[in-house]
């Protein structure tokens, strides 16, 4: 497994924060999506010590907390990576080769899906129909479609990121 490292939050880092996501959702009924749309977008990804603080601080089951940022592919335990790679597998792509793609993106990467590369470049993920399915197979860099993929062409793609940084 690749996942990465994620240093501990210092109190300053989210002190703040917290104090204004409980002036907004302390007591709210059907609050719970939306403040961990509010953490992940703060932080990036969900640093699970700040869950037992959400919880106390705005009166939310810690379980219910975790069981829903497990659920949602949306929230992410681990920090994601700076770029963000979904590659299609919805029918069309499925046929026109996306396995063997994928395979070739994680050997290259030397991740799975769902994990980010350890110098922070890389997540990928998989995905159901991106809606292009005439330029199948397909995948999706930081919401840029690039279709027509063989193995190859998807590796220079990635590397042209990798070159950019
Ligand atoms: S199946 Fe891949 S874009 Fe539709």
């Amino acid at each position: 497994m690749a996942e990465r490292e994620t240093p501990p939050l210092k109190p300053e880092e989210y002190d703040e924060f917290l104090v204004d996501l409980e002036s907004k959702f302390k007591l709210k009924e059907g609050s719970l999506i939306p403040v961990l749309q509010r953490i992940q977008g703060k932080f990036g990804y969900i640093p699970k010590e700040l869950l037992k603080e959400v919880s106390d601080r705005l009166n939310l089951q810690l379980s219910k907390l975790y069981g829903v940022a497990t659920f949602y592919a949306q929230f992410s335990f681990t920090p994601k990576g700076k770029h963000i790679v979904k590659i299609c597998h919805g029918t069309a792509c499925h046929v026109k080769g996306s396995v063997r793609i994928t395979d070739t993106i994680q050997s290259k990467l030397g991740i799975q899906i769902g994990e980010t590369t350890n110098d922070g470049l890389f997540t990928i993920e998989r995905v159901a129909c991106l809606g292009c399915c005439s330029l199948a197979p397909v995948m999706m860099v930081d919401g840029k479609v690039f279709g027509h993929l063989s193995p190859d062409k998807a590796i220079k793609i990635l590397n042209d990121y990798k070159e950019d940084k």
